[in-house]
């Protein structure tokens, strides 16, 4: 092995620069020569490589997004567009490539490792969701999650101050991850996720419940789900309900940016460390991650055609934490 590639697809995750950093100084440290391609898939597509010496990845662990750029690329769903990547493969030279992203990221690379005989696939989890099975967490996640907490907090101060309800959307398209642990964390009273069924009658309950018992404020913690802005519909559901006022606020994209928190770093120094060694070691087709505190290989498919639960105990917690 003499010259690997390294990518970012699909949402960039706060982190992801210290995965490619480690990744980078592992590799130069094993004689490879390393190179960055740009926008995810789409750039792969393109053969867009860059050479990637120590220069180039100096100072970025503290920077959020990713110095590669990402995309979602269509294309590269298309069986055409992964046989181009595949001859772009071969014309860089590439004799490994380190792919960090989501469950998306990973169903393409099983694609193309299905469609083309190319070289071996190494991915990395890097998504605020923390979706992917094969390990406790990913990349992003916990930048992601403190933000939502900081802006639980911020909310809580007004909420008070006013005896308000508010509903707060955190992103999750799948999974209620952030919505749990930031839940938790930021002492919300309910919770939406897209691993149970809406019930406005139990969160309206709940919220009067609460008032009743004197609580001065409340907030409900809602992952976005596949409809991003659905807290504005559960809120008037609820509203109505309890013929309360509320507010909605909608925290989108702001998860998604901001300087990595310590764990973010230091997990994605660990993954761009191991998934070169995963690589020199001849393993192709699967991802590195972290379980119970130790590094696991899992297949590729398995990553995205596996559900990764929530956490038991969280779940279980949650509840009476809330009342
Ligand atoms: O990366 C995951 C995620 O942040 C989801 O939580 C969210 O639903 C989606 O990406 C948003 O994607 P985009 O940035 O393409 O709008």
């Amino acid at each position: 092995m003499k010259r690997i590639g390294i990518l970012t697809s699909g949402g960039d995750a706060p982190g992801m620069n210290a995965c490619i950093r480690a990744a980078v100084r592992t590799g130069l440290a094993n004689d490879l020569a390393v190179v960055g391609i740009r926008r995810g898939y789409t750039g792969l597509i393109a053969g867009d490589g860059v050479p990637l010496d120590r220069r180039a990845i100096r100072n970025t662990i503290h920077m959020g997004g990713t110095i590669l750029e990402t995309s979602r690329s269509p294309d590269f769903y298309t069986r055409e567009g992964r046989l181009k990547a595949a001859e772009a493969i071969e014309r860089l030279g590439l004799d490994g490539i380190i792919l960090i992203g989501g469950e998306g990221t990973f169903h393409g690379a099983s694609l193309l490792a299905a469609d083309a005989d190319t070289a071996p696939l190494v991915g990395v989890p890097g998504s605020i969701d923390n979706d992917v099975y094969g390990t406790d967490y990913c990349i992003g996640f916990d930048t992601a999650a403190n933000c939502a907490v900081e802006a639980i907090d911020r909310i809580r101060d007004t909420a008070r101050s006013h005896e308000r309800l508010f509903f707060i959307e955190v992103m999750g398209r799948t999974a209620g991850f952030l919505a749990l642990e930031s839940g938790i964390a930021g002492g919300a009273e309910e919770l939406v996720i897209p691993e149970e069924e809406v019930s406005i009658a139990r969160i309206s309950e709940r919220i009067r419940a609460g008032f009743i018992t004197g609580k001065k404020s409340a907030i409900v913690v809602v992952a976005e789900g596949k409809t991003p802005g659905v807290s504005f519909e559960i809120a008037r559901e609820v509203g109505e309900r309890l013929n309360f006022d509320s507010r909605v606020v909608v925290l989108g994209h702001l998860q998604r940016g901001g300087p990595p928190t310590l764990r973010d770093r230091v997990l994605g120094s660990l993954l761009g460390v191991a998934s070169v060694e995963a690589l020199l070691e001849g393993q192709r087709e699967c991802m590195v991650g972290e379980v119970g505190g130790n590094l696991r290989c899992t297949p590729l498919e398995e990553t995205w055609q596996k559900k990764k639960p929530l956490n038991e105990d969280l779940v279980r917690i949650f509840p009476f934490l809330s009342e």
